[in-house]
Formats: C-alpha cells, structure tokens, sequence
C-alpha cells in the first residue's frame, strides 16, 4: 500500500499533462492569429483545434486550454476586435514568448481597464462596458 501511494507520486508528474508552452515555440516565431484566430476581428481570441498541434506533434493529445487565466465576468462587454487598432496583444497579455505557463499580466479588474482607457482617451463611459439597468 505504501509502496503503491509512493510510486503514484513519483511517476504521476511524469505523466501529468503538458501545457502548451509558448517559451518552448518562440524561436518559430509564429502568428498569434495562426491559433488565436478571432484576437483581432472578433470578440473571442479563441484556441487552437488539437489537430493544428498535430501537425508538428503526431501523437500529441490533451485538453485545450488545460486551464483559463483571463476572463471577464458576464456583465462585462469585452471584444478583441474593438481594441485591433489601438492596442497590441503585449499591452494586455504581456510578452507570451517568455512566459510558461501563460500568468497574468494586466488583471482584468474595472481599474485596470480604466486605467489604459484613461491613458489612450478611450470611452470611461460606463455603459460602454455595462448593460444598463442591471
Ligand atoms: C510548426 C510546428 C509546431 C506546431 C504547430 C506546434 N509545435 Fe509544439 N513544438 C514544436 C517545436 C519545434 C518544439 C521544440 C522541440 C524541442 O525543444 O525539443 C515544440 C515543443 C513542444 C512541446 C515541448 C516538448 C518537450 O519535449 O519539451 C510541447 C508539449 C508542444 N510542443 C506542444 C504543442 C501543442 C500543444 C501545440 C498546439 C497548440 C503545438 N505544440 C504546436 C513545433 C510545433
Ligand atoms: C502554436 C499555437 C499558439 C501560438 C502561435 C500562440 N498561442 Fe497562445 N495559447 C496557445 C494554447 C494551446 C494556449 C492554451 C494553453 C493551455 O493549455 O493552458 C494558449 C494560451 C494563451 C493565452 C492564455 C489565455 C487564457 O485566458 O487562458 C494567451 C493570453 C495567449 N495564448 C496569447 C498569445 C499571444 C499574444 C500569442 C502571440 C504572441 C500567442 N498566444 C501565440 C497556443 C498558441
Ligand atoms: C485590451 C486588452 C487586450 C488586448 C489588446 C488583447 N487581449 Fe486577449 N484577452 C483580454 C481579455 C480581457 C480577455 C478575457 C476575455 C473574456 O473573458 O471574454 C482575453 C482573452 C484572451 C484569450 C483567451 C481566449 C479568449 O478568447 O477568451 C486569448 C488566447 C487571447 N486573449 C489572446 C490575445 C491575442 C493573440 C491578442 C493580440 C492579437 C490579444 N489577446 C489582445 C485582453 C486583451
Ligand atoms: C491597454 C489599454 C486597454 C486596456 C487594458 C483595455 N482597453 Fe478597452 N479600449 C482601449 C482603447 C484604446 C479603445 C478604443 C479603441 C478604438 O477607438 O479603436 C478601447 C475600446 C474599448 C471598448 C469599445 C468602446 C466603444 O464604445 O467603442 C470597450 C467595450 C472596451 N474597450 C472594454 C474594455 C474592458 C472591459 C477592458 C478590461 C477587461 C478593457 N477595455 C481594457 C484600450 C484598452
Ligand atoms: C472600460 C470598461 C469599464 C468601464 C468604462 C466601467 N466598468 Fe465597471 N467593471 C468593469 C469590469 C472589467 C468589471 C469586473 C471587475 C472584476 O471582475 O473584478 C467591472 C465591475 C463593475 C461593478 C461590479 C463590482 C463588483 O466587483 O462586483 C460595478 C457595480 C461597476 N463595474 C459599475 C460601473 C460604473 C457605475 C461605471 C461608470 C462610472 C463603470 N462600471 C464603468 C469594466 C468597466
């Protein structure tokens, strides 16, 4: 029994899942459109199909994302494509090439919004972001 519950836990890191390591695919130096196809002209960045992995790793499988680090509250209006032309991905997400796992850079808090929206004369007007009457 012991001997079970010691070898579990030796082995099952090994075996954990692996999540996609932007740091390990910087020197490719690929698009991030290339599998977050909507982070410009549409709400959602979204991910990428299992079979786009596949391409370069035959055999690899697992679920995508294997964890979310930013998401906004659902009465929040956010959308990629309302921000394609005056901010860049590295303004709100920081440098992914150097990150591993993906961490948080710009909290998706009210003030952190704010605050760039202050600083590049964006709208501070609040049903900009919120339903009214809620
Ligand atoms: C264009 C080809 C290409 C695509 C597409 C690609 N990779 Fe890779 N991947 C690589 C290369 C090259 C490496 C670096 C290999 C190394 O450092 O040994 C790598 C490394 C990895 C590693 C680390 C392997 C290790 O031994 O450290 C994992 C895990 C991985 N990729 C998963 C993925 C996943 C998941 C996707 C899809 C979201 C993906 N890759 C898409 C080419 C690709
Ligand atoms: C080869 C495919 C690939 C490329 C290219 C790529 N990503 Fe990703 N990205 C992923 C995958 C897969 C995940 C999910 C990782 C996981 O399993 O948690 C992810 C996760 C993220 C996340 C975290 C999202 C969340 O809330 O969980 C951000 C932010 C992100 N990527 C931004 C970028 C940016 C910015 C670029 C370009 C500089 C980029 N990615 C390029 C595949 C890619
Ligand atoms: C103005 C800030 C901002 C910019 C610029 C931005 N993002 Fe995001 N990103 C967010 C926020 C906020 C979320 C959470 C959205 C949600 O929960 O609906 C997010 C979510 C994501 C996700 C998770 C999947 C999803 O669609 O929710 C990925 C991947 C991502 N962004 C990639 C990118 C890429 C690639 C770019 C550049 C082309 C980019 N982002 C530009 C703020 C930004
Ligand atoms: C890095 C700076 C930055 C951050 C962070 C940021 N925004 Fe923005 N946002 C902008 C800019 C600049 C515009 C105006 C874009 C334009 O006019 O092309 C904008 C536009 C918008 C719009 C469209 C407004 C309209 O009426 O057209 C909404 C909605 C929005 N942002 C919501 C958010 C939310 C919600 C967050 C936080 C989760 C956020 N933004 C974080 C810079 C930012
Ligand atoms: C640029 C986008 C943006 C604007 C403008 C904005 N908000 Fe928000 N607001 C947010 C985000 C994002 C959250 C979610 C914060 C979180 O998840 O921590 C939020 C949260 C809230 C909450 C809930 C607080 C909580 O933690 O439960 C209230 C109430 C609110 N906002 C009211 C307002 C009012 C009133 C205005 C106008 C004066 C306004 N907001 C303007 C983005 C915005």
């Amino acid at each position: 029994m012991w001997l079970f519950l010691l070898i579990s836990v030796a082995v099952c890191p090994m075996v954990a899942e692996q999540p996609f390591s932007h740091q390990k695919h910087a020197p490719l130096k690929m698009a991030c459109t290339g599998c977050h196809a909507g982070a410009q002209g549409k709400e959602r960045a979204g991910f990428p199909a299992i079979a786009q992995c596949q391409g370069c790793h035959k055999d690899w499988n697992a679920k995508i994302p294997s964890q979310r680090v930013y998401k906004v509250r659902d009465f929040v209006f956010f959308s990629h494509a309302a921000h394609r032309e005056k901010t860049q991905c590295a303004d709100c997400h920081g440098d992914v090439w150097q990150q591993s796992p993906v961490t948080l850079f710009r909290p998706t808090t009210m003030i952190a919004c704010v605050e760039c929206h202050k600083e590049k004369k964006a709208t501070e007007v609040c049903s900009s972001c919120h339903e009214l009457g809620q």
